[in-house]
């Protein structure tokens, strides 16, 4: 395919400022959601650096330039929610955050068929348990011996 023929990437149709609002306004939203009550009571107090550490991760995966891993040097999520149970409820709060900012920041319809297959899968990734009681609630192993 030519580079004329080449669809645009998401980050082309946002522009580089169009991803930064889509990250901070991402987490006004999660701040004021009641349905994302949940996930808000994960995150620190003050969002400014979770916003900025976002919107460098939305840039790269958007297709544009790789600003999360010049910083981090990976594009892998595992760790950093490594702490935090995410299950299918908590996956779902975030895809419904995610929804709100698309239309807070007037995304296209296009934009958003384009956006909703590979918002769930790379939320689905980041999904670390297949349910959402409190990893405390039980021993996980059972010691022998
Ligand atoms: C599926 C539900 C998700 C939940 C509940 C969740 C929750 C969290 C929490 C609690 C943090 C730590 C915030 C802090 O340090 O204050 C975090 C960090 C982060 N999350 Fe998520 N997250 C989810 C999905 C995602 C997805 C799908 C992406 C990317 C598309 C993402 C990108 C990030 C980034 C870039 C950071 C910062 C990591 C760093 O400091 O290097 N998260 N997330």
């Amino acid at each position: 395919m030519s580079e004329q023929e080449r669809p645009l990437t998401p980050y082309e149709i946002l522009g580089e400022q169009g991803v930064k609002d889509l990250a901070t306004t991402f987490y006004e939203v999660m701040d004021e959601l009641p349905q994302a009550a949940d996930i808000r009571a994960m995150h620190a107090k003050n969002l400014d650096q979770i916003k900025r550490m976002f919107s460098a991760y939305l840039t790269g995966w958007m297709g544009g330039p790789p600003v999360y891993q010049a910083i981090k040097g990976t594009v892998c999520l595992t760790d950093p929610h490594e702490p935090f149970r995410i299950g299918p409820a908590e996956r779902d709060q975030w895809l419904a955050c995610m929804d709100e900012a698309l239309n807070r920041v007037g995304a296209s319809n296009e934009l958003k068929a384009m956006l909703k297959e590979p918002m769930f899968r790379v939320a689905d990734t980041v999904r670390n348990c297949d349910d959402s009681t409190p990893r405390n609630s039980g021993p996980d192993i059972i010691a022998v011996g």
